[in-house]
């Protein structure tokens, strides 16, 4: 009853859609566990891009049931609008969509309080999706919010009234010229109705079942390990688990269940938003592979910061999933450079490090190999430098890199 795990390891946007929709057709549930729309996950299938926020990457797999787990916080508006866009594609998808009861709710005052909590932070801005994940996830901890399952109860209306008053009172607290607008509440309402609509089940029972039955589920993370709560460079971090624990807690199933956990990241690194990144590439260099890479936010568009591939980050991030095996993305990516830097580890005044414990006063300390420039992939082949570059990383990660992606598209991928 296997439960194996995608997630990211660097600081989201590493490629995680593309394996999960790469190797969905092997699973009978694709699960997404935590975070919220806040995600966007891109998948390129026969040449045609689809951006998901909140549907798993397992949607276009007629075989495949998806979940949004417990640990999820569903905005319903952006589910509604993510879920019109696809009919046409797609008509009998919401047949295979089961979202569970206990998943938080956004408000649309969760989204106000993002945007006014984040102005708030002025240059200390952590760079929020502003999709309101911050402020929901608070409330579920405070034990004050709706979850899915009160939509179906005959004091919903009552209680969404109690928080939203609740919600402008705090708002009142942050010097901030932003007025909460109540058309907002048209299209929530709208997409409440519709939510209704939906297979809203006990997921964590559900789950189990099929489980024991020996069905096989993939877990989709959503951002990435050093965003993570706890393990992320708090406080510029999301607000859930990204690591393998949440897994657990996100969709109720026991780490016994826990399999193949799948690292993946790309052969640099990005970053969307502030806070620290030891190996950033700041020149021209930077500026190109942001280009070749096409690295703007798949969900605000913002460029993305550009950076070395950082293994002290990764060491950390495989020692605290226990990831048994990678996934590399983006390589085709880093056939416009010559020599390619390897950050291996950290220089701090008290030593060199293998692994982070703080981000101050960094330096990091390259290795540098050989480029594959201007290889042509077409042909579907590993040129000898990037082969070289792969056994480097396998070295220092004592893992397989069992995947290497050379393109967007769900079939330029080589399986090693
Ligand atoms: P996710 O959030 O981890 O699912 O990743 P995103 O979708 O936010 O960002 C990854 C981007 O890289 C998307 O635009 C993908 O289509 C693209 N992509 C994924 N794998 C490859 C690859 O191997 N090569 C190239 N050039 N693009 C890729
Ligand atoms: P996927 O799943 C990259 C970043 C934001 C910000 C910080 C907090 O596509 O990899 P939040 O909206 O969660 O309060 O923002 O986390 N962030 C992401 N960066 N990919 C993501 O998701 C992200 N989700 C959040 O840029 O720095
Ligand atoms: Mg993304």
């Amino acid at each position: 009853m296997p439960v194996d795990v995608i997630l990211g390891l660097q600081w989201g946007d590493e490629g995680k859609g593309k394996l999960v929709d790469a190797i969905a057709s092997d699973y009978n549930v694709i699960a997404r566990f935590q975070g919220g729309a806040n995600a966007g996950h891109t998948l390129v299938i026969q040449g045609v891009k689809h951006v998901l926020h909140l549907l798993p990457s397992g949607i276009f797999h007629m075989n495949c049931k998806n979940l949004i787990g417990n640990g999820v916080v569903l905005d319903p508006v952006i589910l509604f609008k993510e879920i019109q866009n696809l009919l046409s594609y797609d008509n009998s998808l919401t047949q295979r969509l089961f979202i569970s009861k206990k998943a938080t709710l956004i408000l649309p005052t969760h989204k106000f309080l993002d945007k006014i909590q984040e102005d708030s932070k002025k240059e200390k801005k952590i760079g929020s999706t502003l999709k309101g994940i911050s402020p929901a996830y608070q409330d579920k901890i405070a034990r004050l919010t709706l979850k899915v399952g009160d939509i179906l109860k005959p004091n919903f209306h009552e209680k969404y009234h109690e928080i939203k008053s609740y919600h402008l009172n705090l708002s009142k607290i942050y010097p901030s010229d932003l007025q909460y607008d109540i058309e907002f509440e048209k299209d929530f309402w709208d997409s409440i109705e519709y939510l209704k609509s939906l297979n809203l089940i006990d997921s964590e029972i559900w789950i189990n079942e099929i489980l024991q039955k020996g069905g096989k589920v993939l877990a989709e993370g959503a951002q990435g390990s050093m965003l993570d709560i706890d393990f992320g460079s708090y406080p510029f971090v999301t607000s859930s688990n990204t690591t393998v624990g949440g897994v657990c807690t996100g969709l109720g199933v026991p780490p016994s269940a826990i399999h193949e956990v799948w690292g993946v990241f790309k052969a640099y690194c990005t970053r969307v938003g502030s806070g620290p990144f030891p190996t950033e590439e700041m020149g021209d260099i930077g500026n190109l592979l942001r280009e070749k890479g096409k690295e703007f936010g798949a969900t605000t568009g913002r460029p993305r910061r550009i950076g070395w591939l950082d293994i002290p980050a990764l060491r950390y991030a495989c020692m605290i999933n226990g990831v048994t095996q990678l996934a590399m993305m983006k390589s085709d990516v880093l056939q416009c450079i010559h020599n390619i830097p390897v950050c291996t580890f950290y220089q701090t005044p008290n030593g060199k490090y293998p692994l982070p414990t703080d981000y101050d006063n960094i330096t990091p300390l390259y290795e540098n190999l050989e480029g594959w420039y201007q290889y042509d992939f077409s042909n579907a082949s590993i040129p000898q430098n990037l082969s070289n570059y792969i056994l480097f990383i396998e070295n220092l990660l004592k893992l397989p890199i069992k995947m290497v992606s050379i393109g967007p598209d769900r079939n330029q991928t080589i399986y090693r």
